[in-house]
Formats: C-alpha cells, structure tokens, sequence
C-alpha cells in the first residue's frame, strides 16, 4: 500500500506550511498520497484548490486521516488530540522544540509514534538541504532589517540632495552565523555603514568578505570561539567583560543594532546590557533576533515592540512567519529532501535507518521509549573514589561525525 502522509494546519499565531503545493507534487511523484488539513495553507498564500491541482486531498476530518497515515508533517509541534490520533509507528516530522517541550516527548513516546525534531538536524554536508534552523534563519536576518529601517525614523543610504546629505546610517550585527550573515548584507544592499561581531573568529572573513568591518576582542589563549560542530561556545568571564567594554563604545556610535547571537541548547547571551542600551542616540533601533531564547537584550519585550529612553526594542516572535510564503517553500523542500533521502524508491515505502547520522540526530522517540541520546536522565554525580584506589584518566576528545560546510 502506498505511504500515506499528512500535512497539519497550525494552531495560534503560525503563519507557515510544512509543504507547498510544489512539495505535494514531488511527493505524489514518489508515489506518497498526500493529505492536505483544509485551510492549512491559507495564511503563507497556498490555497486549499491549489493543494488539490498538486495531487494532494483535502480534509476537515483531520482525526480520522491521522488514524491512517505513516507520515505526518508539521511546522511546530502538533496538539495533544492529534498525537493521540496518530497510529503506533507513524513518523512525525516537525520543529518539536523537545528541550522546552519535555511533555510533548513524553507524549510522542505514549503513543508510540516515531518524532523527527527537523532543528536538531546534524550540521553535516549530506544534510545541509534538510537544514530547516539556516532555511528560516536567513529568511530573519533579512527581516530583521527591514523591520528595523521601517521603525528607524530616517534613511539608510547616504544621499546627496540639494537641500543637503543624507548620511548612511551605522548599522551593527550582533552574531555573524547564518541569520547575521544575511542581516549584513541586506544591509549594505540598503546603502548602510555594517560592522558586525561574533565570538567565533571564523567569521571574521565572512563578514569582511560582505563588506562589513569585523568587530572583536583578542581571544583567550588562541580559542577559535567555536565547538567541533562549527557553533559558539560559551565564553569565559575575562571575555565577556572585555568584550562588553568594546561593544559600549561602539554601539554608541551605531543607529541600528541586529541581535542573532544564539547558544545551542543554552539561553541566548545577554550582550547589549541596559547601560549599553541606554547608551545609544535617542531613535536608534535595536532588533532582538534571540528574543525567544531569552534575548540577546533583556530590556526586549516577546511580541513587541517597545521603547527604552528613547531607543526601539523590536522583538517580534517568529520572524519567519512574518515572510510566510518564502518561509514555507524552503521549510517545505527542507522536509521533502528528508522524506526523499529516505524512501525506498523501488519499494515505494519510507525506510528510516536508525543507525544513519541524521536519524540519530533528530530521532527523539521509538517504540515507546525517548530514545534521543540528549533527552535521557541525567545520572546522579558518582562518589568520588577513594584516594588511595583513584587512577588518572585522559578524556578524549569525541570523534568528529561529518564534515561541516
Ligand atoms: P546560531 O544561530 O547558533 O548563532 C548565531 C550566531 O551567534 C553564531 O554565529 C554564533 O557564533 C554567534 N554568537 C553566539 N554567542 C555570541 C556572543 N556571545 N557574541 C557574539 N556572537 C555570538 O548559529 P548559526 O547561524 O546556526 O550558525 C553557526 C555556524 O554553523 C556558522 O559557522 C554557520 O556557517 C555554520 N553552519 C553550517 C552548516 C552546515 O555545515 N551544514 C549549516 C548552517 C550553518
């Protein structure tokens, strides 16, 4: 019987689609039937006819759907009903947040069904087309400038007019990965001043090589700032305090300041204090790109934007959602490379390897067990050995998975 799959409609405030009807077709292609909840589309520009012209059907009796299909499909984590509509062994592939959403393991676990949290996808070449944290991050970072010069009270570009110059105006990234990367270089694209910081020094290139000044204090004792898997350490304290130091003398000079700097698995690192902040021109702007990891600013206010002495905190809650259309196509292909890397194109049915990298990566739940390696039970701290029997050990370093970018 061929491989059925289901696309949910969102709850609350989600804009986005977990497939378009371009990835319907590719699926239907494979020989997947596909179901489409009625509406799900309909907030990213994706009507429910043009799911249907796609090859998908379209249902309002979700429930009843979810019984049968092998494969669900989701932006973020589905209500509890419809976990507890899903079949023993189905496949539920979505954004699950599970370090915030222990419950939701646990109910992924119940009920026996297999959860694939797409944003723990290994950073390895092989799955850089399955990425969905870089799809949605480059979307951010572009709008996260926008949203800054739309309530930044004057222009970016410098323009040379009869009545006088216009100045370029300075704007400073915080954080150069992927979301910064793209925040850079839409705004040099809009005519601004960039200079941008990050405290992995692999980033200095990137940033020059778009055009931005790259801002940063000496490392400790040659410390590349990154962990073996190419993302951001935490810092030490001598660290963090010189380059706060830095980072208050020049954000004094900026107009509009772009935070995306993010810790895996931690909360996001406070970097423009409110003496910094209260240190910026009156009418400046500063964006929150980390505001739903606690914010690289703790003056930011979830959802809002809000006004500090002067100066605009801009923290709006999923910044992709906010380009629904462009957010959905490449979540949607980011979750259509996944399903097409592992079906059986002769058998016509999904053949998830448990042993894979990538299974193993985003595999939270199996057979009713949480099998995710970084979701089991801490062990209580063992009693350390006596003295006399105590031998020196060597910790070695973990063997490197795959080759990053
Ligand atoms: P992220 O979203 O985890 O963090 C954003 C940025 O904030 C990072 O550049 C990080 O170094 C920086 N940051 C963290 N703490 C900071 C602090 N205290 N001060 C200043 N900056 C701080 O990172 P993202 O965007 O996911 O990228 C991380 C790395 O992974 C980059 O090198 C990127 O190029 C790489 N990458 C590799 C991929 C692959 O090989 N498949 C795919 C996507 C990204």
């Amino acid at each position: 019987m061929a491989v059925s799959l289901t696309v949910l409609k969102e709850a609350g405030d989600e804009t986005r689609v977990a497939a378009t009807p371009e990835t319907v077709k590719k699926m239907s292609g494979l020989g997947i039937k596909v179901t489409v909840e009625a509406g799900a589309g309909a907030a990213a520009g994706f009507d429910d006819t043009s799911y249907k012209q796609a090859g998908a059907s379209v249902t309002k009796a979700i429930n009843a759907v979810l019984e049968k299909s092998d494969v669900v499909f989701g932006v973020r984590a589905p209500a509890a009903a419809r976990i507890n509509a899903m079949k023993a062994n189905a496949v539920l592939v979505a954004s699950l947040n599970p370090y915030q959403n222990a419950s939701g393991v646990k109910s992924y676990a119940k009920a026996k069904i297999q959860a694939m949290s797409m944003e723990l996808m290994p950073r390895i070449t092989r799955a850089q087309s399955m990425d969905i944290l870089s799809s949605q991050s480059n979307l951010a970072g572009y709008k996260a400038v926008l949203d800054a010069t739309a309530e930044y009270g004057r222009a970016l570009p410098m323009m040379m007019t009869a009545a006088g110059t216009v100045p370029a105006a300075r704007v400073f990234v915080m954080g150069a990965g992927v979301a910064g990367l793209q925040a850079i270089a839409t705004a040099k694209r809009l005519g601004a001043i960039v200079s941008a910081t990050d405290v992995r020094r692999a980033a200095a290139e990137q940033v020059e090589s778009l055009g931005g000044t790259f801002v940063m204090v000496e490392a400790d004792d040659d410390d590349s700032g990154e962990t073996e898997g190419g993302y951001a350490k935490e810092m030490s304290a001598d660290y963090q305090k010189r380059q706060q130091a830095l980072v208050t003398e020049h954000i004094a000079k900026q107009d509009i300041v772009i935070c995306t700097a993010l810790i895996p698995g931690r909360p996001a690192p406070e970097l423009v204090t409110r003496k910094m902040l209260e240190g910026m021109k009156p009418g400046s702007v500063l964006v929150d790109l980390a505001v739903e990891q606690g914010g690289n600013c703790k003056l930011s206010k979830a959802g809002k934007v809000a006004e500090h002495k002067g100066v605009k905190l801009v923290a709006h809650n999923n910044v992709p959602g906010r380009l629904a259309g462009n957010a959905s196509e490449l979540f949607s292909r980011n979750l259509y490379n996944f399903i097409d890397a592992f079906f059986d194109k002769e058998k016509k049915s999904l053949a998830l390897d448990w042993e894979d990298e990538i299974i193993a990566g985003i595999g939270l739940t199996r057979d009713g067990a949480v099998v995710h390696p970084a979701l089991q039970p801490k062990k209580p701290a063992r009693k350390p050995a006596a003295k006399k029997t105590a031998t020196k050990k060597t910790a070695k370093k973990p063997a490197k998975k795959g080759a990053k970018k």
